[in-house]
């Protein structure tokens, strides 16, 4: 819309024709908003969180200054939030979005800063921001109104910053989203979950991106054609395809929520679960290099941080495995045998730092290893921390294939869990005390004996097994 001229001839002659083309259209005076079904109940629905997901161009950015300005003026003013997922969105979608509603309307104002992407209007603040840096979420001001745009691919620690902003307010949230699943287990996992529980605060709404009126229904008939039923579900309908096949499919009360982002909070979390920490790490280099720490503690398994890094070499992996290991004061890491080149890389680095940790190759028998995890999901044994998006995104959409065998992609925090929950149960197998050792185990085990004998002992972490 160039000019009001314009487009009001636009809007005319779209009237005659029937086909709306865009959400508002501006007159000579008025800018008129002219919503489908679903969006006129989100504009009108009192609920504190408002989840949509829908298929593609449903008229749901479109939709979020609306939203946002209408909060605005129901609170008698305040302070607002949008955020995109990524960085680049807020230049691209956010603010041209936001910049061509408030045009013109009482709701149009300044840019406070430009920089930092906050605008003012006569009602408050609306700052524009990414949830790539979720924690800046939390220096912001409280709000009346959060928009989460393409919610499904923000962080879930945005979510609930972004609730906390909303608090004191007692203000609304907005979810927007397609329904990624595999980007997206919070959304779906928990929110969704929790209206499906009744949860009287939480609309969750999906609709088709057919009920936009500005949808070109040619290029659906088109796709329909090409398309499975459940990508024409995902990409047009909105609805959540929960992915077939999934090699670890347990319950989600098994993700628990671990605040450890202090020392002070780990140590509570430690206090309250004594045990010990161990790493499960896979190396790779197109692929990702991943650790995974657990805790175990009293036969139970929590694995409570991740770290997941692709393209950079062994070496520059080290600093991250040196603070690892020195905030979790690790002991032993179990790792992919097929690794040892990565591993004496990055251990000549610890070294000259004068960290010292021991490193253990895994059993790497994938049919033994996914048995062994399987089973400890099974028997209640092993808890996600919700912070560990990685794991919980592979997770998602880590499948057999037609042979009946697990697919080798999205298994690479799979990878590193075998391998500590391999760890764990080779440490903790009391029966291997028991039958006679091999020579060649007889022999490292006399080696290992004589090598820690002089040495003074920390805590005799073996107790707490
Ligand atoms: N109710 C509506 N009537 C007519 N056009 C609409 C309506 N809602 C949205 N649109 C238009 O459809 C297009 C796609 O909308 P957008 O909000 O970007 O979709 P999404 O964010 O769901 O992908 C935009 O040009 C928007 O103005
Ligand atoms: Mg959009």
């Amino acid at each position: 819309m160039t000019s009001r001229k314009t487009s009001s001839r636009k809007a005319n002659s779209s009237r005659k024709t029937n086909s709306r083309k865009s959400l508002w259209h501006t007159t000579e005076s008025f800018k008129i908003v002219e919503p489908n079904f679903y969006q006129a109940v989100i504009l009108l629905a009192d609920y504190k969180e408002i989840f949509v997901s829908t298929g593609v161009g449903a008229g749901k950015t479109s939709l979020a200054p609306i939203w946002l300005s209408l909060k605005q003026l129901q609170f008698g003013g305040g302070n607002v939030i949008w955020i995109e997922p990524i960085t680049r969105m807020l230049s691209t979608v956010a603010i041209p979005t936001y910049e061509s509603f408030v045009k013109d309307t009482i709701f149009e104002g300044k840019w406070k800063s430009k920089k930092e992407n906050v605008y003012k209007n006569k009602f408050g603040f609306v700052y524009f921001l990414t949830a790539e840096n979720a924690e800046h979420i939390q220096g912001i001001p409280d709000v009346v109104a959060v928009v989460m745009d393409e919610a499904g691919q923000c962080s879930r620690k945005a979510y609930y910053y972004a609730k906390a902003r909303l608090k004191r307010t007692n203000g609304y949230l907005l979810g927007l989203s397609n329904p990624y699943v595999n980007k997206d287990p919070w959304m779906y996992k928990e929110v969704y979950q929790d209206y499906l529980n009744g949860d009287p605060d939480i609309l969750f709404l999906t609709y088709s991106s057919l009920e936009n009126p500005a949808f070109n229904k040619e290029v659906y008939e088109k796709d329909k054609k090409k398309l499975s039923p459940e990508e024409l579900d995902f990409l047009y309908h909105g609805k959540f395809v929960k992915p077939q096949g999934l090699v670890f499919d347990y319950p989600n009360d098994l993700i628990v929520d671990i605040d450890i982002s202090t020392n002070e909070l780990l140590k509570k979390f430690e206090e309250e679960h004594p045990g010990r920490n161990f790493i499960g790490m896979d190396f790779g280099f197109g692929d990702p290099t991943v650790m995974i720490v657990g805790r175990w503690s009293e036969g139970k398994l929590y694995l409570i941080d991740e770290y997941y890094r692709t393209g950079l070499a062994p070496s520059e992996h080290a600093d991250a495995v040196a603070r690892f290991v020195k905030r979790y004061n690790v002991g032993i890491i179990f790792y992919d045998p097929s690794g040892i080149k990565d591993r004496l890389e990055i251990d000549k680095i610890l070294k000259e730092k004068g960290i010292r940790v021991t490193w253990k190759t895994a059993n790497n028998d994938i049919q033994k290893g996914l048995r062994a995890v399987d089973t400890f999901f099974k028997e209640r044994k092993m808890f996600i921390s919700a912070s560990m998006r990685h794991m919980l995104d592979e997770d998602n959409s880590y499948v057999y294939n037609s042979k009946g065998l697990p697919e080798d992609r999205n298994n690479h925090c799979e990878d590193a869990r075998r391998y500590l929950v391999m760890g764990i149960i080779r440490l903790t197998d009391k029966r291997r005390f028991y039958r006679r050792p091999t020579k060649k185990e007889a022999d490292n085990w006399l080696a290992e004996h004589f090598h820690g004998l002089f040495k003074k002992k920390k805590k005799d972490w073996i107790s707490y097994l």
